[in-house]
């Protein structure tokens, strides 16, 4: 026979209404962000998206998204920094991304959240650093910070 039970996934998150309530690493992190976006190459979409990853060192890198006129060839901030990341610093983890979008350079009222695809990004290298990566999304009005990766991508891939 067998039962059917419905079940329900609960993500907890933290929302600042500003960046000066952040702590210390946090505030330096998300101005990184907010900095990066002045290296976005969007002629295209004209949205801009930067992003800033802490590694354990206490290190940060950013990055900002780069398009091409072959659309695809792109590729977001949040990639654009962690690639750079793991491929400069292979030994260290990523502990925190922060990112920030707007068009125009103008960051957006409620925070730009990122795109499948860097989600399962961040998934990947959270695992291999064997840290939690927290995730912190920048707005003009509001900033939510999740505490790890798993928060915006439930149930990820973990099957290999
Ligand atoms: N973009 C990012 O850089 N990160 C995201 O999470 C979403 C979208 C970029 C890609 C493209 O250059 C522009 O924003 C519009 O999609």
């Amino acid at each position: 026979m067998g039962t059917m039970t419905n079940k329900e996934i609960r993500i907890g998150y933290s929302e600042f209404d500003s960046i000066d309530l952040l702590n210390d690493d946090d505030r330096i992190l998300a101005q990184s962000a907010i900095d990066a976006m002045k290296g976005s190459y969007a002629p295209y979409s004209k949205f801009n998206v930067g992003a800033a990853v802490r590694l354990d060192s206490g290190e940060i890198i950013s990055g900002a998204n780069q398009e091409n006129a072959a659309y695809p060839s792109g590729l977001c901030a949040e990639r654009t920094a962690m690639f750079y990341a793991n491929a400069s610093h292979p030994d260290s983890s990523m502990i925190s991304i922060a990112i920030a979008g707007g068009r125009d350079g103008i960051l957006c009222g409620n925070p730009a959240t990122p795109c499948g695809a860097c989600r399962q990004v961040m998934a990947e290298y959270q695992k291999k650093g064997g840290l939690d990566m927290s995730v912190i999304l920048i707005g003009r009005d509001r900033i939510w910070k999740f505490d790890k990766v798993d928060d915006i991508l439930p149930l990820i891939f973990d099957s290999l």
